[in-house]
């Protein structure tokens, strides 16, 4: 092909050039990728020193030569991150990444579809409607169900959300909105529920008085009595009760709520049943697990996270819609400026009318390689050893006289360093492991967060990670025991 007539543009790359910099760069990726384990999960520096490496350069006038930037950003990024890649990291709820994901992610930017419309992104789009139904069939709900990749767990929910309130609110809502509702429309959620039903309530308009937060029992479940009966006294009372939200997972201690008795509950008053499974819902996969799960069939919809237990990079999230009509019913819009109509016989999925965003990326690629990379029993087999590593470590941690193991769900264990010998009272042990925690979080060795379990400030370890080995739990309770020591050294009075 001739390219005298090309275009010379100061942003492109030459093919020799760009084949150069990018076997490099996937040559330090590999050396990367090999050296984690014997790398600090974080290196400690303060906002400060990592202002001072970055250096304070103003907006370059004129540009840098390509070579030159990767291999400045390949040091910046590799040696001056947090690794959730690293097998003793535990924090939140951010998973080990798949390398086969960051592939993706190169491949996906290179097409660059825009997942919006199917016109723009044919291939794409079958590969994303592909990818949605292979989640549903994961989980274990009807392949019929449809849905959409979102950015993560707060925009699943919120997706689901707000096809919850138009399927539930008066046909006119979307004309008229919500200050032309007789009754106050309110909906429900155990107190353990993450901070997005928060988000939701401020921004569709409910506002914060409009969440019902019922309580939970012993075992951290929501209570289905109160449920039940809080939603008979808001009927009396003139309210609209549209929407019940149960766990499969909650964020802080990984309990999966009663889930059939809450569908049961929607039933019987005719409410939108979501089910919030963003974190513990890819368990259900496991035979041993999938009782815990009974009542997802039955769900309107669902949110769950392939950035959480299906190992993708972020950004991946999905809401999974029982009857997907309810998605376009909200979102959809046909402005004269899209030409995106289908033929009659053949209806055009736009991915625009399912969600929030119009123009979209291809989120759905990096969870599509994954799932056919290892299929559904190689993710059987990953999640159940994060189950049974979470395990391990809290009876380590039972174990040690050091050491009170408190909470152990799905893969998420909670405990805190209680001093031998020293009786300490409640308020002491609180700082104490709160103190333990920040030494933690610094120094490098492993990476946890916390729970408030029972009002007792304590450690938690979210394994979603399959580096994670045996050695690595066993060689973590001896660093929290050590650090422990020298916190209350420290700080005892
Ligand atoms: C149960 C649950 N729901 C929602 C979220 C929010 O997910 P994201 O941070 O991806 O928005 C989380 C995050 O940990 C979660 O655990």
């Amino acid at each position: 092909m001739n390219k005298t007539n090309q275009r010379v543009s100061p942003i492109g790359i030459d093919k020799d050039e760009f084949r150069e910099i990018g076997y490099r760069l996937v040559d330090t990726i590999s050396d990367f990728y090999d050296t984690i384990p014997e790398r600090p999960v974080t290196t400690g520096e303060t906002p400060k020193e990592i202002q001072t490496i970055l250096g304070n350069a103003s907006l370059p006038e004129s540009g840098t030569p390509v070579s030159e930037l990767f291999s400045r950003t390949s040091d910046l990024l590799l040696n001056h991150s947090l690794l959730n890649g690293h097998p003793k990291f535990f924090g939140y709820i951010t998973s080990s990444p798949t390398q086969i994901g960051a592939l993706a992610d190169m491949l996906a930017a290179v097409i660059n579809p825009n997942v919006g419309a199917n016109i723009l992104s044919p291939m794409a789009t079958a590969i994303e409607r592909q990818t949605v139904s292979w989640l549903a069939e994961f989980i274990g709900v009807s392949p019929a169900y449809g849905g959409i990749l979102v950015s993560g767990g707060n925009m699943a929910n919120l997706t689901a959300f707000l096809a919850a309130r138009t399927a539930k609110a008066p046909m006119s809502i979307k004309e008229n909105g919500l200050v032309n509702i007789s009754n106050e429309m309110v909906f429900y959620c155990s107190k353990a529920t993450h901070t997005w039903i928060d988000k939701a309530a401020v921004l569709f308009g409910h506002g914060s008085k409009a969440i019902r937060w019922i309580p939970t029992d012993n075992d951290n479940k929501m209570n289905t009595a109160i449920l039940s009966q809080t939603i008979k006294d808001d009927i009396k009372n003139g309210k609209k009760p549209f929407l019940v939200i149960g766990n499969a997972g909650d964020v802080s201690t990984g309990v999966v709520d009663d889930l059939s008795e809450i569908a049961s509950i929607c039933r019987s008053h005719d409410l939108w049943f979501h089910i919030d499974g963003a974190y513990g819902i890819p368990a259900a996969v496991i035979p041993q697990y999938k009782s815990l799960f009974d009542g997802i069939r039955e769900a309107d919809s669902i949110a769950l996270d392939p950035h959480k237990w299906l190992y993708a990079p972020m950004e991946a999230g999905c809401t999974l819609v029982k009857n997907p009509q309810h998605l376009i019913d909200t979102y959809s819009a046909r402005p004269v400026y899209y030409n995106f109509d289908s033929s009659a016989d053949e209806p055009n999925l736009n991915y625009y009318e399912y969600g929030f965003q119009n123009s979209r990326g291809f989120r759905a690629l990096k969870v599509w390689l994954a799932l056919q990379q290892v299929g559904k029993n190689g993710y059987i087999k990953m999640i159940n050893e994060d189950i049974e590593l979470s395990k391990l470590l809290f009876e380590s941690a039972q174990k040690h006289p050091e050491l009170e193991a408190l909470t152990q769900n799905l893969s998420i264990a909670t405990f805190r360093y209680v001093p031998f010998n020293d009786l300490q009272d409640e308020n002491y042990l609180n700082t104490l492991n709160e103190k333990l925690l920040n030494e933690l979080q610094k120094g490098g060795e492993v990476f946890l967060s916390n729970a408030v379990v029972a009002g007792k400030y304590c450690l938690r370890a979210c394994i979603v990670n399959y580096r994670t080995s045996k050695k690595d739990i066993e060689e973590i309770i001896d660093i929290i025991v050590r650090e422990g020591r020298n916190v209350h050294e420290a700080i005892k009075y």
